[in-house]
Formats: C-alpha cells, sequence, structure tokens
C-alpha cells in the first residue's frame, strides 16, 4: 500500500492543498481481491495523501512493559486490520521505540505510514538532520511518511525547524512535517514563517475527558485545512470505565475503548493513535473503525463526560 494521492476509495481527484477530507482506505492485507476488502476511514492530508483514521501509538512500547514478542505481534495485529499509520519518537524509550516499529515494519515498509518526531533540544540547524538519519537508522527505513517538532517549548526559532524540514523533504528523507503540542498562538506564528503553512498535521491530545482543542485549535484546523492527529485518546486508559461510555458500549455489542476511538475520529478530520502492546486490545480498538455513533450516543458521551 502506499499513502500517495492514488490510494483509497473515494479519493477525491483534485484536492487542493487546503483542502481535505475523509475519505476510506482500502485495508487488510494485499492478497485480498480489492473489491473484497472492508473499507477503513481515512483521512485526507493537505498534500491529499489518504491516511487511516486510526494508528498506533508507541510511546511506552519496546520498554518492557509486556513480553516484545507480543507486542509486536500487537503492532502487526493492527496494521493487518487497517491500523497502519504508526506513531513513534526519537525520545520514546531513548530510541527502543523506533527499534521495535523497525522489526515489525521490516519487510511490509510498503504497507504502513510511519510518524516520527524530533525532540527540541535537537531542533537546531544542523540537529534535526542529524536526528532523523538517527531515526531512520533505528527504523530501518530510508524515509519517514511524517516528521514532526515534538513540542515547540525550548526551540529558539522557528525558521530554522521549517528550513530543515523543508530540505529533508527536499532530499526524500521525509515525506512532509508537521508539529506536536502546537496551541494556535503556536500555529499562528508558524504560518508567519515563509513555508509554515506546509505543515501536514498538528498532534495534541485529545479524548472523551480532555476536549480543550475544542474550544479554539481544532476550529482553527479546520479552518486551514490541517488535521489533528489525538493522542492519548483513550485518556491513558483512564477513561474507560465510565458509566456513559460502558453504556453506549453495550449498546453497539462492542468495548469501551472502540467507542471512545469512535468518538475521536467521528468528524473524519482528526487521526487518533491510541497505544497498546496486547494484541487482544489491539483487536478491540480496531472495532472503531466499524463503529458509528448516533446523535442520541454523542450526547449520552457529552452529558456522561461534562465536568
Ligand atoms: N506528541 C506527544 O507529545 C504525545 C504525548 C503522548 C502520547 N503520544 C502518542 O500517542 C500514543 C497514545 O497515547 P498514550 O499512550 O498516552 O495513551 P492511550 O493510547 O490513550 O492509552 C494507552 C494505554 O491504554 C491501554 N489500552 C489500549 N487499548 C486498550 C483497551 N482496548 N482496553 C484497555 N486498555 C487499553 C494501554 O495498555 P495495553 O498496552 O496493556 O493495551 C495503555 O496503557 C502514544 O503511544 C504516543 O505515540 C504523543
Amino acid at each position: 500500500m502506499s499513502f500517495g494521492r492514488a490510494v483509497g476509495i473515494g479519493t477525491v481527484s483534485n484536492v487542493t492543498r487546503r483542502q481535505f477530507a475523509a475519505g476510506t482506505l482500502a485495508a487488510g492485507l494485499l492478497s485480498r481481491p480489492a473489491a473484497a476488502q472492508p473499507a477503513t476511514p481515512s483521512v485526507r492530508l493537505p498534500d491529499g495523501a489518504a491516511v487511516p483514521a486510526l494508528g498506533q501509538g508507541s510511546a511506552r512500547l519496546g520498554q518492557g512493559r509486556h513480553p516484545a514478542a507480543e507486542e509486536e505481534e500487537a503492532l502487526r495485529t493492527g496494521i493487518a486490520l487497517g491500523m497502519s499509520l504508526l506513531d513513534t519518537a526519537e525520545i520514546y524509550g531513548g530510541g527502543r521505540s523506533e527499534q521495535l516499529i523497525g522489526r515489525v515494519i521490516a519487510g511490509q515498509r510498503d504497507k504502513v505510514f510511519v510518524v516520527s518526531k524530533v525532540w527540541p533540544d535537537h531542533a537546531t540547524a544542523g540537529g534535526i538532520a542529524e536526528a532523523c538519519a538517527a531515526s531512520l537508522a533505528r527504523l530501518g527505513t530510508d524515509y519517514l511518511d511524517l516528521y514532526l517538532l515534538h513540542w515547540r517549548t525550548g526551540v529558539a526559532d522557528l525558521r530554522v525547524v521549517v528550513d530543515s524540514f523543508e530540505r529533508l523533504r527536499s532530499k526524500g528523507r521525509i515525506r512532509r512535517w508537521g508539529v506536536s503540542n502546537f496551541a494556535v498562538a503556536d500555529m499562528e506564528d508558524l504560518y508567519r514563517i515563509g513555508g509554515g503553512d506546509r505543515c501536514a498535521a498538528n498532534q495534541v491530545r485529545y479524548n472523551l475527558q480532555d476536549r480543550g482543542i475544542e474550544r479554539d485549535l481544532l476550529p482553527w484546523c479546520e479552518r486551514h485545512g490541517l488535521p489533528i492527529m489525538a493522542y492519548s485518546p483513550l485518556g491513558q486508559g483512564d477513561l474507560l470505565s465510565n458509566p456513559a461510555l460502558v453504556r453506549v458500549a453495550d449498546r453497539h455489542q462492542g468495548s469501551p475503548a472502540a467507542v471512545a476511538l469512535a468518538w475521536t475520529i467521528r468528524s473524519g478530520r482528526v487521526v487518533s493513535i491510541p497505544e497498546s502492546g496486547s494484541p487482544a486490545h489491539v483487536r478491540e480498538n480496531a472495532g472503531a473503525l466499524s463503529l458509528r455513533l448516533t446523535e442520541a450516543d454523542l450526547a449520552e458521551l457529552d452529558r456522561g463526560f461534562a465536568t
């Protein structure tokens, strides 16, 4: 599978840079006939590429929380079920998360969309290229699909970041770049820089009990055609016992985790990246891909998570 413009059922052919739209991707193994493949919800990036709406995070993978083989199986299970966007960062486990992902994607690089992040300490003129090269080596690949600045805090000059990312893009080391943990004021600073509006995504915390971005950042990103990547979409597991969530899950005969994830991707403009090192949990999470929440479900979740 590639993640270029031509991919995806319902691909919008003449998408301008600032348009994006929900669509579907063919999921599952490439050996299955195209017509038989289930459609997987996708999100359109500003450059027209379609990515799976549900990916997989890895901040605490590769660090002994589960046996390594189990974590690898969890990620492979997710990829086979359509969660083929993998999120990592140089900082996760001091590189061990990237190494784990490297083992998982070996032999199937063309089926996955790999996201990694540079830590602000390395966001200097030479530092970003060096950090990217180290991430590529740990991942065992020669390009990243998306490279993010992990945080703005401590970054002296965003222009250096944009220029470095653009150089990496022109050399083919990264396909596109974006940011993480950027508030509206940060986005406005970024867009004031020449080339700053080439940003492909902003990765921020978003889940049923942490909806702060709905006040300002989410509408700002929608106006600018910029997708959000929702991290900690399960509230790190904390929100799964909420009674309203459990009731909605029972109605859909699904799991609370699947409902919580379906909620994050409900607009078609958000990519959600739950982490799990458990194949059983990943199968549960993949249930979000086929779960459609009704207006009544959404209202019940609003009430159930009201603070
Ligand atoms: N850009 C940033 O600054 C930033 C910050 C935080 C996170 N992230 C990214 O976002 C990813 C996800 O965020 P997160 O790890 O903070 O939180 P999360 O995905 O909300 O929650 C992960 C936790 O939920 C558990 N879990 C997963 N599926 C479950 C299920 N079906 N039932 C019960 N428990 C389940 C996992 O345990 P098991 O492994 O046992 O399933 C893990 O403990 C990270 O891995 C990372 O890639 C980015």
